[in-house]
């Protein structure tokens, strides 16, 4: 089984290749190519990896290469995990957000917006170059703002592009843990958009648990859905939302407290990695113990200012794992092997969520096997829940049709219909800042 990862000099790059290390069954990844635009970052990757792999027999080859066509050539699976314009990218998303008083997250309002505008034209070009060169090839997309891209993907790779996050799978964990259940015996009700989605409830053997988590506040301020939203509001809302949604339920906060730090996320990640990547350069810099280190200070600090404003405290240890590696690793080895199981993906609807049209993707359960991922039905969501989910779906439309059509008006429009920029006018002025600094933006006319 060949593997090619888009994003290859990524820093999580290790965390897939460590799962991959793990799995010793008939079928399994021999070989990974790593490809990307950046030599020295693939240099640095691949350093990290073969100290990962010193000890293990057997471990998967690695090569490393900057001609895409040739990474993608014979691969049976394409993980796309790039990002267009760097970290320097992703803190002026967020700087130029700020400037108008509106959030800049990576993924959710005007940064995800912007984000999504300058990588769906790369991540389109990608899925045609893969069904014309590699078929057969299923596409694990992680990259972010991950449903709007897979849902680009989609287009011209049908059912063969497969989303992928840890959002939902971390959540459903938790709430299993609190209530005594084994996650891998739980059904977890959960769907919406990707960073979008609520768990309405969680079965073992058939009978629902989460009323027994609604009723009891101490059990549900215990973990980090409770302590980021607020015990009362989850039981007003009678479901856990995904941790995302904290920048909608709590958007004055958060919009305040992102203004004040020093450094944004993006800012901070920029900073940290590059002194990772420079590390790197050093011929013998422990490259595993470095990018542990950095690895772990990400994690510690991830969503720090949601977390601030909430007096939700520091991560619990067991959320600072991630899980995001072994998603994909399930993922693969149900497509693989045949071997089915349920995962939360993000798909092509295909009728599971009544709402919305059947192309458009979702994040949802879905039963995997050799055949690829098929969502579950489920549920339809409430009235404000669906709500959000049709306003915001409209928006990736229009970050879809202003990528494939060049247009800026489109993309004020995409940016002055999402439910958290407050006016057109501060749309407007978003598009302004946001071609002003993004070279990857020039295709708006
Ligand atoms: C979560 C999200 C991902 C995101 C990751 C890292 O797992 O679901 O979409 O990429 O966090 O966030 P960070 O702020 O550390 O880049
Ligand atoms: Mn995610």
């Amino acid at each position: 089984m060949k593997l090619t990862i888009l994003g290859g000099g990524g820093f999580r790059v290790p965390l897939v290749y460590g799962a991959l290390l793990t799995d010793r069954g008939e079928g399994r990844v021999t070989e990974v190519v790593l490809h990307d635009l950046d030599d020295s970052r693939l240099y640095a990757v691949a350093r990290v990896l073969a100290e990962q792999a010193a000890t293990v027999p057997d471990a998967p080859t690695v090569t490393a290469t900057t001609d895409l066509d040739e990474a993608l050539r014979g691969a049976d699976f394409v993980f796309s995990a790039i990002r267009v314009g760097g970290l320097e990218g992703r803190a002026n998303d967020e700087r130029v957000a700020l400037a108008q008083g509106v959030l800049g997250q990576e993924t959710v309002g005007a940064g995800g917006i912007a984000y999504g505008l300058r990588t769906v034209p790369v991540a389109v070009d990608i899925a045609q170059r893969v069904a014309r060169l590699a078929p057969d090839a299923w596409v694990i997309n992680f990259t972010n703002p991950a449903g709007l891209v897979t849902e680009a993907m989609s287009r011209h790779l049908g059912d063969r592009v497969i989303g992928i996050c840890d959002s939902p799978v971390g959540l459903g964990r938790r709430i299993a843990k609190v209530l005594g259940a084994n996650p891998r015996e739980a059904y977890i009700d959960y769907v919406g958009l990707n960073h979008l989605g609520w768990v309405r409830g969680l079965r073992v053997a058939g009978r629902d648990e989460l009323p027994r988590l609604l009723a009891d506040p101490d059990l549900l301020g215990s973990f980090e859905e409770g302590k980021l939203f607020g015990t009362d509001w989850l039981q007003s809302l009678g479901a856990i939302p995904n941790e995302y949604l904290h920048y909608y339920y709590f958007n004055r906060e958060t919009v305040r407290a992102y203004s004040e730090v020093e450094r944004t996320r993006g800012a901070f990640l920029r900073d940290q990695q590059a002194q990772f990547y420079d590390e790197m350069k050093h011929p013998d810099a422990a490259a595993l113990t470095a990018w542990d280190r950095t690895r772990a200070e990400r994690e510690a600090t991830y969503m720090s200012e949601n977390r601030e404003t909430a007096g939700a405290g520091e991560r619990d240890a067991d959320d600072l794992s991630g899980g995001y590696e072994k998603v994909a690793l399930a993922l693969m080895r149900a497509i693989a092997r045949d071997e089915r199981t349920t995962l939360i993906l993000n798909v092509r609807n295909q009728g599971a969520l009544s709402v919305l049209d059947t192309d458009a993707v979702i994040e949802v359960p879905c039963l995997v096997d050799a055949n690829g991922a098929h969502p579950v039905a489920v549920d339809p969501l409430p009235d404000h829940a669906t709500g959000l989910v049709c306003a915001v779906k409209g928006v990736e439309r229009e970050v879809l049709s202003a990528a494939e059509n060049g247009s800026r008006t489109t993309a004020v429009k995409a940016f002055a219909l999402h439910p958290l920029v407050d006016s057109v006018n501060v749309a407007r002025r978003l598009v302004e800042g946001y071609t002003e600094v993004h070279p990857g933006l020039a295709y708006l006319k």
